[in-house]
C-alpha cells in the first residue's frame, strides 16, 4: 500500500557541491532522507517508469538508507532498480551502470572522503542520465521542492535481500540485484593493456594498493589480484568497513601516511596508489617520489596515446581551475583544446558530453576520462600501471622525463580547515574588495599582474558559474588562489593553492614548499590569512 507521509521540509542549508553531506544523526531524525529522496523524484519525472541505479560506499547507515530508498522509488513509479550487492556501488561504478543500462538516474550514498560511523558523516547524491553529477539547475530544483514538500510517497514492503543477487520486487518495481564489480572492470579491460600490465604485476615489481577500508577493497582485489594476477596482499586494508576502520578515508599525505611511508623507504614498492571512501579519487605514488595530481594528470594527457583505450588521441583536455597549468603546456605542445572550469566534477559534465575534451581532472586527487561521467580512481591506477608496464620506466623517470620536455610546475595546496564561518565570509569580502588595488602590488621579485574572481561559462550550455575562487596572477607565471571548500560539513575551510612554473626543473630543489616559500609567504601575508582564521598555520599541507 502506498501511503503519504508527512514530510520534514528543508528549512535547512542548501546542500554542498557534492550533494547533501550530514552527519548521520541529521539523516536519522524522522523523515529527513525520505524528503530528500522524495525531492529528487519530484524534481525528476522522468524516474517514473524508468530505470534507477542504486549503491552507496557501504559507510554506516547504507544499508537501512538502501531499504527506504527502495520503498520510496516504489511509491514513485520507478519500474527498476539495479542495486549494487550489499548495497555497494563506488562512485565510478555507479556512473559505468547508469551509462551501460540507459538508466534515467542514479542515487548513490556517500560522503566520499568524509570519515563514516554513527559520529561521522552520510551523504545522498544524484546523478543523471548521462551518469554524471547532477548539474545545478537539478540540485536546485531538487533543494527547492525539498523546501517545500508537504508529503512524502513511500510503499509499505518488507526489507528487500541485499546479499540475493538476481531479480526481487518491491511492490510492483523490480530490483535487480547485481555484482558491483563487473560491469565495470569489463569496461577498464577494453580500455587498458590488462595483458601488459598482468605481466608486470606477476614479475618483479612491487605494488601496494591501500584500499583505506573503503568502497574500493573488493574492486581491487577482483581487478589487481584476481584479473590481473598481483600477489596476494597487494591490495591493504581491502575489507570494505561501515567506519573505515576509523580513519579518514581521504588518500593523501595525511590520511595515506602508512603507504607514503612505505614508499618512502629505499627498498619499498615500485608503485603505491590509495582511492578515498566512494573510490573515485587516487593518490598514486613512485618509490620515494610523490606525483602531485596536477603532475598527474599532465603526464596521463601526454602519455594518453600509449593506452589502448586512447590511442586514437585526445580531442581535447580540462581542469579545473585551481589544478596547476601543468595540464596547459602539455596541451599547447601537443596542440589540444584546454578548458579551465570551476571546481567539482559536474563541470566536466557537457564538455565530455559534447565530444569537446577526453581526459580531465583536479588537483585534489580526482582524475579521469570520458569512459564514466565522475573521476575514478582505479581508472587512474590503472591508466598509470599501463604506462609503466609499456614504457618499463620508474614513476619517478616518467615524471622526470616529464618535466625535463614540460618544465615544472611547483605546487602546493594548504587548507585552513574548521574556521569560523562569519571569519571566514570577511576574509573572501575583504579579498574581493581589494581586488582592483592589488593589480601592481609588490613584494620582493614578486608582483601581482592580475587580480580577478574566477566565473565561468559553460561553452557547451552557456551555464553561468560565479564566484569560483579568488586569482592573483604573478608576473613570471605565478599564481595564488584563495577558495571557500563546498563539501566541508563543520565550519568552513579555505583552501589556499600556489604554483610557479619552473622551465629548468634542475634549478630548484625538490621540496615545493621550499620552491614556493616566497609566495606562500605573499599568500599569507597579502590578505592577513592568520588573522581572518584565527589560525597560525594551515591544518593540512599537500
Ligand atoms: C573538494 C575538492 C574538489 C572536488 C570535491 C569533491 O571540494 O577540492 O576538487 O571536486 O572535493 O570531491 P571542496 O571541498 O574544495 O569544495
Ligand atoms: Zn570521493
Amino acid at each position: 500500500m502506498i501511503r503519504e507521509v508527512a514530510a520534514r521540509p528543508f528549512g535547512d542549508q542548501r546542500p554542498g557541491t557534492s550533494g547533501l553531506r550530514k552527519k548521520v544523526r541529521v539523516f536519522q531524525q524522522p523523515h529527513y532522507l525520505e524528503t530528500f529522496v522524495q525531492a529528487i523524484f519530484n524534481a525528476e519525472p522522468a524516474l517514473a517508469g524508468a530505470t534507477l541505479v542504486l549503491g552507496g560506499d557501504g559507510r554506516y547507515y547504507n544499508r537501512p538508507a538502501i531499504q527506504t530508498i527502495l520503498r520510496l522509488a516504489a511509491a514513485n513509479g520507478v519500474a527498476r532498480v539495479l542495486l549494487g550487492q550489499g548495497g555497494i556501488l563506488s562512485t565510478p561504478a555507479a556512473s559505468c551502470l547508469i551509462r551501460k543500462h540507459g538508466a534515467a538516474g542514479g542515487i548513490v550514498l556517500s560522503a566520499s572522503h568524509n570519515p563514516g560511523g554513527p559520529q561521522a558523516d552520510f551523504g545522498v547524491k544524484y546523478n543523471v542520465a548521462n551518469g554524471g553529477p547532477a548539474p545545478e539547475s537539478v540540485t536546485e530544483a531538487i533543494f527547492a521542492a525539498a523546501c517545500r514538500l508537504d508529503t512524502y510517497r513511500t510503499l509499505d514492503a518488507p526489507d528487500i535481500d541485499l546479499e540475493r543477487t538476481g531479480e526481487q520486487r518491491v511492490g510492483e518495481m523490480a530490483v535487480q540485484v547485481v555484482d558491483p564489480v563487473a560491469d565495470y572492470a569489463a569496461l577498464l579491460e577494453q580500455l587498458f593493456d590488462f595483458d601488459r600490465i598482468g605481466e608486470l604485476l606477476r614479475g618483479r615489481f612491487r605494488m601496494r594498493f591501500d584500499a583505506m577500508h573503503a568502497v574500493n577493497g573488493p574492486y581491487a582485489v577482483e581487478i589487481l589480484e584476481r584479473r590481473l594476477g598481483a600477489p596476494d596482499g597487494t591490495v591493504v586494508r581491502g575489507d570494505s568497513r561501515e567506519d573505515f576502520g576509523g580513519a579518514h578515508p581521504d588518500p593523501n599525505l595525511v590520511h595515506a601516511r602508512v603507504l607514503v611511508d612505505e614508499l618512502a623507504q629505499a627498498d619499498g614498492p615500485d608503485f603505491g596508489a590509495a582511492t578515498d571512501g566512494d573510490g573515485d579519487r587516487n593518490m598514486s605514488l613512485g618509490r620515494r617520489f610523490f606525483v602531485t595530481p596536477s603532475d598527474s594528470l599532465a603526464v596521463l594527457a601526454a602519455n594518453a596515446q600509449r593506452l589502448p583505450g586512447y590511442r586514437d588521441g585526445l580531442a581535447g583536455v580540462a581542469r579545473s581551475m585551481p589544478t596547476s597549468a601543468a595540464l596547459d603546456r602539455v596541451a599547447e605542445a601537443l596542440d589540444l583544446p584546454c578548458y579551465e572550469t570551476p571546481t567539482g566534477w559536474k563541470y566536466f559534465g557537457s564538455l565530455l558530453d559534447a565530444g569537446r575534451i577526453t581526459l580531465c581532472g583536479e588537483e585534489s586527487f580526482g582524475t579521469g576520462s570520458n569512459h564514466v561521467r565522475e573521476k575514478d580512481g582505479l581508472w587512474a591506477v590503472l591508466a598509470w600501471l599501463n604506462l609503466l608496464a609499456v614504457t618499463d620506466q620508474s614513476v619517478a623517470e616518467l615524471v622526470r622525463a616529464h618535466w625535463a620536455r614540460f618544465g615544472r610546475t611547483f605546487y602546493t595546496r594548504h587548507d585552513y580547515e574548521g574556521i569560523d564561518a562569519d571569519l571566514a565570509g570577511e576574509l573572501f569580502d575583504a579579498l574581493r574588495g581589494r581586488l582592483p588595488t592589488l593589480v601592481g602590488h609588490r613584494a620582493g621579485r614578486l608582483e601581482i599582474e592580475q587580480a580577478e574572481e574566477f566565473a565561468y561559462t559553460d561553452p557547451v550550455n552557456g551555464a553561468r558559474s560565479e564566484r569560483q575562487g579568488i586569482v592573483l596572477r604573478l608576473a613570471g607565471g605565478g599564481r595564488i588562489v584563495y577558495r571557500l571548500s563546498g563539501t566541508g560539513t563543520e565550519g568552513a575551510t579555505v583552501r589556499v593553492y600556489v604554483e610557479d612554473h619552473e622551465p629548468d626543473p634542475t634549478r630548484h630543489g625538490a621540496d615545493p614548499q621550499t620552491a614556493l616559500a616566497d609566495l606562500l609567504g605573499l599568500a599569507v601575508a597579502l590578505p592577513d590569512l592568520h588573522r581572518h582564521t584565527g589560525r597560525s598555520g594551515p591544518t593540512l599541507v599537500t
